[in-house]
């Protein structure tokens, strides 16, 4: 029979553009129309007036919050208030994208080029902040079987994979095989260069490769970490592995900007200048102290009332499954920082329709205290179109026949939720990503990073740091006999003794 030919479907345009990403072709993204035609949009029609008054949020609501929001976003110009970590102001983030320049990026594209023509898989080590902005730009940006794909077809990058984010040994066991007989390099990344699930990942992976390649092996080895301390700075000046330094003012979460996001973006080949461009344009629409110009302080402000309301989830949902990583970055981003004293909203990520068939039932009828925020995709890179059927048992000839393809039933799977939702009493926003680019992605994530600025001072405590995750972390070295964590060791195994165990077989 032959293999199957792709009859009546054109190029894919993912490949393509990586295709021309590698030969350095560019977007004009300086060019004023073009940045206009790229900015995303905040929708919030169906926020307002849900039909059960009690539950409802006003316009008035947010009127209410406006003059605190607006405080807010002054004092985090002025880097005053709750903002500090061990005495930092941990604000670095904010004027980053008119802070990086065109020399640096230059550095970061000719590092990544150089270890790029030595190897066949690149692989990323982190967990939390030091890996998720990552993978969810890579993801938006890239075929979705990325490292299936001839080299060629990915625009000569290597194969890019992820370890060090779980400690699944299958997982772990598995991504080896991908590896087998290939030339790698690594970029593990950790601000604190402590994490246990990173640190486990990376020994395992240098001890992998010093077996291989001896004294070589430190040339493919790269780690990004703190400028001064921590035990990944030095084990890497002891072994004299290259190091890019993460900002002591700048949170794990908050780094997808710094060499944290900017090193394995560019392995990938995706315009680090482009999402760069893209971070300054929205910090320029966001320096506005006007609530209605500034997307940041309003979607902070719409969130808030909607907190303020009972709503206690999130449901970020996209249309497309690769913008998906950016739903699960702001699952990392909002609850790291808002989730303090009681406060902040559980954010479930879901790629819809699928998630419709599970938790759309919830949505719908469950209980009221969900908010919903739409990342609508609103140009994906390829149409599928629609066959006609001669026999139409189906029923569907009218798809095609309507002169609809894949695309428009896309975008009517956030259309149609979110009037139903609406109707059902789940106030919802729709955030339009105009395109799967750098630029866009850049947007998205500043505008999001001010937001939950501004929803830390409205909330009255301190978004940038995360006690919370520090304490499990702590636990973790405890439980595993980390040394300097004995005696938290014994009290926790011994409070664990004196437990009563309840468990049936
Ligand atoms: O946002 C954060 O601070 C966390 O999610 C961290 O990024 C995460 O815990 C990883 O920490 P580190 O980079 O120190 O290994």
């Amino acid at each position: 029979m032959g293999g199957i030919k792709l009859i009546g479907f054109e190029e894919n345009k993912t490949i393509k553009t990586q295709k021309e990403r590698g030969k350095a072709k560019k977007n004009p993204f300086n060019d004023e129309s073009w940045q206009s035609a790229n900015r995303i949009s905040l929708d919030l029609t169906y926020l307002f007036d849900t039909p059960d008054d009690s539950l409802s949020i006003t316009l008035e609501d947010i009127e209410e919050i406006t003059p605190e929001a607006i405080k807010a976003h002054k004092m985090l110009e002025k880097d005053q208030g709750d903002i500090y970590d061990n005495g930092i102001p941990m604000t670095g983030w904010q004027n980053l994208p008119g802070e990086i320049t065109q020399e640096h990026l230059e550095e970061i594209k000719s590092t990544a080029r150089s270890l790029s023509s030595q190897i066949d898989v690149f692989v990323s080590l982190g967990i939390g902040g030091s890996y998720l902005g990552i993978e969810s730009t890579f993801k938006a940006l890239t075929h979705t079987y990325f490292n299936q794909l001839s080299r060629k077809e990915r625009g000569d990058a290597p194969e890019i994979y992820f370890l060090g984010q779980n400690m699944d040994p299958d997982y772990f066991r598995d991504t080896l095989d991908m590896l087998k007989g290939k030339g790698i390099g690594i970029n593990v990344i950790s601000k604190s260069g402590t994490t246990t699930e990173t640190a486990i990942a990376f020994r395992i992976l240098r001890n992998l490769m010093e077996k291989n390649w001896g004294q070589d092996a430190k040339n493919l080895i790269y780690a990004t970490t703190d400028a001064e301390k921590g035990a990944l700075k030095k084990l890497s000046t002891d072994q004299g592995y290259k190091t890019f330094p993460i900002p002591n003012n700048i949170g794990g979460r908050y780094s997808i900007l710094t060499d944290v996001g900017l090193f394995c973006l560019a392995m990938a080949n995706i315009d680090i200048e482009e999402f760069a461009a893209g971070f300054k344009y929205m910090r320029n629409i966001t320096m506005s102290d006007d609530l209605w110009k500034n997307p940041s302080l309003l979607h902070a402000a719409a969130r808030h009332a909607a907190w303020m309301k009972g709503k206690k989830i999130e449901v970020v949902a996209t249309n497309s499954a690769s913008l998906y990583g950016v739903a699960r970055w702001m699952e990392q981003l909002f609850p790291e920082s808002e989730g303090h004293f009681g406060h902040g909203m559980w954010v479930s990520p879901s790629l819809y329709s699928e998630k419709l068939h599970a938790n759309g039932q919830m949505v719908q009828q469950g209980e009221r205290n969900i908010l919903e925020t739409f990342i609508m995709l609103k140009k994906h890179d390829n149409r599928v179109n629609i066959p006609q059927d001669k026999d139409n048992l189906d029923g569907l000839n009218f798809v095609p026949d309507k002169g609809r393809d894949m695309n428009s039933i896309n975008r009517i799977v956030v259309e149609g939720p979110a009037y139903a939702h609406y109707l059902g009493d789940v106030p919802n926003m729709i955030i339009e990503i105009p395109r799967r680019n750098a630029f866009n992605l850049g947007e998205i994530y500043y505008m999001m990073e001010r937001s939950v600025a501004v929803s830390g001072y409205l909330l009255g405590h301190n978004p940038f740091i995360q006690p919370g995750v520090e304490d499990y972390k702590k636990a973790m070295f405890a439980l595993l006999g980390k040394p300097g964590f004995e005696e938290k060791g014994k009290e926790i195994k011994d409070k664990i003794s004196k437990m009563k165990r309840i468990r049936i077989n």
